[in-house]
């Protein structure tokens, strides 16, 4: 393992399930420190589709930090201080519609922020920054990522509102159809803070969903279980892999869209590495 200082950075950024790994090659693990302490763990560093990326495990290698204790922030900047500019964030997601059911892949243009409690700024002290976050997911990574998944043949629902609930433990039947009649078509656990971070460092920043099960609102059975999840997750890793492959190749050489400008004109309290 190396430490930041001495190694060569990454353009494009993973932060995924530890089922991930294996996607790059020629893999160098770099130990990077941040203000907000380590990141969930080491990140690998690797070629893929002759481009640089660099991997988080968002919940650690082992499956040690549960939704809410995922260290969000520093994540994102470890990121940042590698030269990470575009982050893809493949995550298992429970489905509020019924015609999508396990399997699906599912692009969100949407997020509800149905969290408590978490550390979801960079900028609490100092100076007040508001970044606009009307649209919170980079426009360019979306329609990367549903081209690429088109032309495999794992067509995408490429809209929807993901609504991201504390955790860690599932929604009640009451809080799932209070959701899906809001007109909300997903819930997850860790799409927040993950995105606005990211918008607040001025990343390009875009969901990759998998559907694991039809939420407790929805399906008329025993309600999602943790089993359940794993199982239809490891049983699409393999395409979820093949897909960020895909994009990562796929992706234009330079970002034309508005996420390199957001912080423009706002007054930083903090110099972003
Ligand atoms: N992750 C996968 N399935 C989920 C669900 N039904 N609710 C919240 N997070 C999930």
């Amino acid at each position: 393992m190396t430490s930041s200082s001495a190694v060569r950075g990454a353009e494009i950024g993973v932060i995924g399930g530890s089922g991930f790994y294996s996607f790059l090659d020629d893999i160098e693990e770099v130990h990077v420190d941040t203000p907000y302490g380590p990141p969930s763990d080491p990140i690998a560093i690797g070629e893929l589709a002759g481009r640089r990326v660099a991997f988080v495990p968002r919940h650690g290698r082992d499956h040690r930090f549960p939704p809410h204790r995922i260290p969000y922030r520093a994540n994102l900047w470890a990121l940042r201080s590698l030269g990470v500019r575009r982050v893809l964030a493949p995550s298992a997601v429970g489905s509020l519609t019924p015609a999508h059911g396990p399997g699906t892949l599912a692009l969100p243009d949407q997020l509800v922020d149905r969290t408590s409690g978490r550390e979801q700024t960079y900028y609490d002290a100092g100076a007040a920054v508001h970044v606009s976050f009307a649209d919170p997911y980079c426009p360019s990574l979306r329609a990367t990522a549903a081209a690429s998944a088109r032309a495999t043949g794992w067509d995408p629902v490429d809209t929807g509102t993901l609504v991201i609930i504390e955790g860690p433990r599932f929604s009640t039947r009451a809080e799932s159809r209070w959701f899906a009649a809001q007109g909300w078509t997903l819930v997850g656990m860790t799409g927040h803070p993950e995105a606005v971070l990211a918008r607040e460092l001025a990343l390009c920043y875009a969901p990759l969903c998998l559907v694991t099960d039809l939420d407790a609102g929805i399906e008329e059975g025993a309600g999602v279980t943790h089993q359940e999840v794993l199982e239809v997750f490891g049983q699409n890793i393999g395409r979820l892999r093949e897909l960020l492959t895909d994009v990562v190749k796929d992706l234009p050489a330079n970002r034309t869209c508005p996420c390199p400008n957001v912080l423009d004109g706002l007054h930083l309290p903090l110099t972003l590495p």
